[in-house]
């Protein structure tokens, strides 16, 4: 089976999940959504009220803005694969648990291994915090590129809900991280690390894969 096809099975599998207390008061699992072989891909948080009831991540006002950030790069919502860390909405928006988190990253882990998308975004201080494997907040984690899991570049930034609520400021930081999105889909692909002779005493980024660890 090719990854397409194993993506497609993934998905029949989380519709069907039934590994956290999110199951009993979700509407529709939200899987993800877009191209399952694009090179950029965006991770939230959890499904919101509306994502909820249509099955679609980022459908509502976040959704809306964070499709006007990828066309003003050039990019359609298609061409992108969109999905989140936690795959049903926590009951009145609430933070996702550890324990629901935990039951749900085969699925998000999933994703990555199949898209294998080049660049990541996490939309956020909840995917950012994980992903990074910190506590720092996204206001300082934001505005560059970090070497990720499988050579992939990471680039963190506000989550749309939050720059909906903080005006400009936020607005502004967002279109600086999509350009520099743009700027590192544009770049060639790096070529593959040289094997390391010495170990490096200090890794490049702060230990990291919270989602996978
Ligand atoms: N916020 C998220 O983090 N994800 C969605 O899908 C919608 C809103």
């Amino acid at each position: 089976m090719n990854a397409v096809a194993r993506l497609a099975a993934l998905r029949e599998e989380a519709l069907a999940c039934t590994a956290c207390r999110l199951a009993e008061t979700r509407t529709k699992v939200v899987f993800g959504v877009g191209d399952p072989q694009a090179d950029l891909m965006f991770i939230g948080e959890a499904p919101g009220r509306n994502e909820d009831l249509q099955g679609e991540p980022f459908v509502g006002a976040a959704g809306k803005l964070l499709t006007r950030l990828l066309v003003e790069i050039g990019l359609e919502r298609s061409e992108v694969y969109i999905a989140n860390v936690v795959k049903c909405r926590p009951p009145g928006n609430r933070d996702p648990r550890p324990d629901e988190i935990d039951a749900c990253k085969p699925f998000l882990r999933g994703q990555l291994e199949l898209v294998d998308p080049r660049v990541v975004v996490t939309l956020g201080n909840f995917a950012t915090k994980l992903a990074l494997r910190t506590e720092t907040g996204i206001t300082r984690l934001r505005g560059r590129t970090y070497r990720w899991w499988r050579g992939k570049t990471l680039i963190p930034t506000y989550h749309p809900a939050a720059a909906l609520r903080g005006g400009d400021r936020v607005l502004a930081a967002m279109r600086e991280d999509f350009a520099l999105v743009r700027q590192t889909l544009d770049a060639p692909p790096e070529p593959p690390p040289e094997p390391e002779v010495h170990a490096d005493p200090e890794p490049a980024v702060p230990r990291q894969l919270g989602l996978f660890g």
